[in-house]
């Protein structure tokens, strides 16, 4: 995620895109920048880290300038550096772009590109556009946009100016969102409505694979072929706070909807189309991945749960040992660790102190180090030996949703990228096996349409404070991070337990009272689980069980039920975790709660 900002009209560009950065910060914040037309020439300033930095940096400069684009980064391709920070020039400076998004043929367009003679000057992705676009010179801005569009893969959402085509900005967009706004006599495009919001309110809404030629006397919106294509404006009322949050109420809710994009981007380049793995951040191909004999997994609060799902699929898939530990308690418990030992880390800000402790123990111990974070160039991301990163974008809600579907996500990849290369899974089951991760996003987007049931079922569930969340096998990871989720922003009484233990003590707490939430997919362990659930309502319990599509025995044993799409079983908890969200979601909210910032909790603890 990055966020993007054009203006052209009369007015200073800085004055519009500076503050519009400012709002899109919520995108990303490791650099930013803007380049404006002065004269004939492009000028730039970028700065690492946050807006403010630059804004440092401008000082009174570019003042004249009326067309001008920004960007606000979430690194992907290479380090926060400034370097990096876009707008990218292309050519011999007459092109600049800013971009979000990730181009996955990035490395062969670069090569081409290098052979042709382009000189690269940062470590992203998006220079390959810069240069592409100036390679392209003898066709108009629009046209050469049009044709970049064609040729790159991947994800993206532009915006580029040429000095031959002054207070002209040409903008497309495919997979990440792109906004233009109208004014009189003014134009403005933006990854997001905010950034414009307080400028005009009439927006248009860039379909994928639709390019966009903006110039003060308005818009024109065409297709990849050049075709004018209906675009029309329309007003929006929201006002800022609502914009921010994308018209959803909280963040929370908003990340939650955001499930399938993150998925979507956190696979990005990483599955080929034969089916395969491609991990190439991994220096892990053959006889790598072959030197393991065993494999521990480290984590805290919900990024533990992530990696609950790990062991299952990383012993599965490879028939390594897998161990898991809280980070808390790894290193005091003296684990046995050497150099055929794979270590992974996962912590989404990449900052958590615990998690960090750990995985410095474990280098220092001789173990290979692999880090799953969402933040590019974090603490654990340095100290690692290699990095997975999730592609998440920020996450501003302090209860993890999208950072943790992407990270089951990523370490399904892991797990299959391990097997793989150690051949301890057939090149067809993989195939299988991807087809389904494929599929996940639009999965997880068929269940958000069905938001509301799992409104009316928290209703019912407002004043209850005891819950139980019981799975079996893999499911035990969803069943856990439900009611980590529950009690977090709920602050009821929610457990995880396993189903199968509940008879060894805990089931003397359950009685009319007690709300248990079976989280039972389609799989080996169903029936077992299902014979779990009668003894949970031989005691009085109310139950909620989440099942598979046609699961009518499931269905009859249940007092309420919630049906989910059919997947791969160690799949299933990227699929289960979404209704528990946002049971829990509006569960708080029914309380009144702020659920965007629970009591008590924070992002990222630093502290051990
Ligand atoms: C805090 C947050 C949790 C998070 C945990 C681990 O406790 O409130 O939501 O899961 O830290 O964070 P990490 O950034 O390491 O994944």
């Amino acid at each position: 995620m990055c966020g993007i900002v054009g203006y052209v009209g009369p007015r200073p560009a800085r004055d519009i895109i500076v503050p519009g950065l400012e709002r899109l910060e919520y995108r990303g914040y490791d650099s930013a920048g803007i380049a404006v037309l002065e004269g004939d020439h492009i000028v730039t300033e970028r700065r690492a880290g946050r807006i403010e930095a630059l804004k440092g940096a401008l000082n009174g400069r570019f003042t004249d300038a009326t067309t001008g684009i920004g960007h606000t980064r979430w690194a992907t391709h290479g380090p926060p550096t400034e370097r990096n920070a876009h707008p990218h020039l292309g050519g011999k400076g007459e092109v600049a772009v800013v971009h979000n998004g990730i181009i996955e043929n990035h490395a062969s367009l670069r090569a081409e590109l290098v052979a042709e003679g382009f000189e690269f000057r940062s470590d992203t992705d998006t220079e390959v556009l810069a240069h592409l676009v100036a390679a392209l010179d003898d066709r108009p801005l629009a046209e050469a946009v049009r044709e970049v569009m064609r040729r790159a893969e991947g994800a993206l959402a532009v915006a580029v100016m040429r000095t031959d085509e002054p207070g002209v900005i040409v903008a497309a967009r495919r997979g990440s969102p792109l906004v233009l706004g109208v004014g009189d006599g003014e134009a403005f495009v933006a990854s997001d409505m905010p950034a414009i919001l307080e400028h005009t309110r009439e927006m248009v809404v860039v379909d994928d694979d639709c390019v966009a030629i903006v110039t003060a006397d308005g818009v024109i919106v065409t297709d990849l072929d050049g075709a004018v294509v209906d675009a029309p404006s329309r007003t929006v009322d929201w006002d800022l706070e609502a914009a921010e949050k994308g018209g959803f109420d909280d963040f929370m809710l908003k990340e939650i909807h955001e499930q399938p994009t993150a998925i979507r981007d956190t696979l990005r380049g990483r599955l080929d189309p034969a089916g395969r793995v491609v991990l190439d951040e991994l220096p892990l191909g053959g006889r790598a991945a072959r030197s393991f004999d065993k494999v521990f997994v480290v984590a805290c609060g919900t990024s533990y749960h992530a990696a609950m799902m790990a062991k299952y699929a990383i012993e599965r898939w490879t028939r390594l040992p897998v161990e898991i530990d809280i980070a808390s308690e790894f290193r005091y418990r003296d684990p046995v660790l050497d150099e055929h030992t794979l270590v992974v880390g996962i912590s989404q800000s990449g900052e958590t102190a615990d998690t960090l402790a750990a995985t410095r123990y474990a280098k220092a111990q001789g173990a290979f180090v692999v880090a799953v974070t969402n933040v590019v160039d974090s603490s654990i991301a340095r100290d690692a030996d290699a990095v997975l990163y999730t592609r998440s974008g920020p996450e501003i809600g302090v209860a993890a949703t999208k950072t943790f579907i992407a990270q089951l996500v990523v370490l399904q990849l892991l797990a299959l990228f391990l097997a793989q290369e150690r051949g301890s899974i057939s090149a067809g089951r993989i195939v299988g096996l991807v087809e389904a991760i494929d599929k996940l996003p639009g999965q997880v987007e068929e269940i958000l349409g069905r938001a509301n049931e799992f409104e009316a079922l928290a209703e019912k569930w407002q004043d209850v404070n005891d819950f139980f969340f019981l799975g079996r096998g893999v499911s035990c990871a969803t069943a856990a991070e439900g009611a980590l989720k529950l009690k977090e922003i709920s602050y009821a009484r929610a457990e995880y337990y396993p189903a199968g233990e509940m008879k060894h003590g805990p089931i003397a707490l359950i009685d009319d009272e007690v709300v248990v939430v079976g989280v039972i997919p389609q799989g080996d362990l169903h029936a077992k689980a299902l014979a779990n659930m009668e003894e949970m309502r031989a005691r009085d319990a109310s139950t909620l069980l989440v099942l598979t599509d046609g699961d009518t025995e499931g269905q009859e044993l249940a007092d309420h039920s919630i049906l989910l799409p059919r997947t791969e079983e160690l799949l299933s908890p990227v699929l289960g975790v979404v209704p528990l969200q946002l049971l829990s979601y509006w569960i708080a909210k029914g309380r009144g709660l702020d659920v965007d910032k629970p009591r008590n909790l924070a992002k990222t603890v630093t502290v051990e």
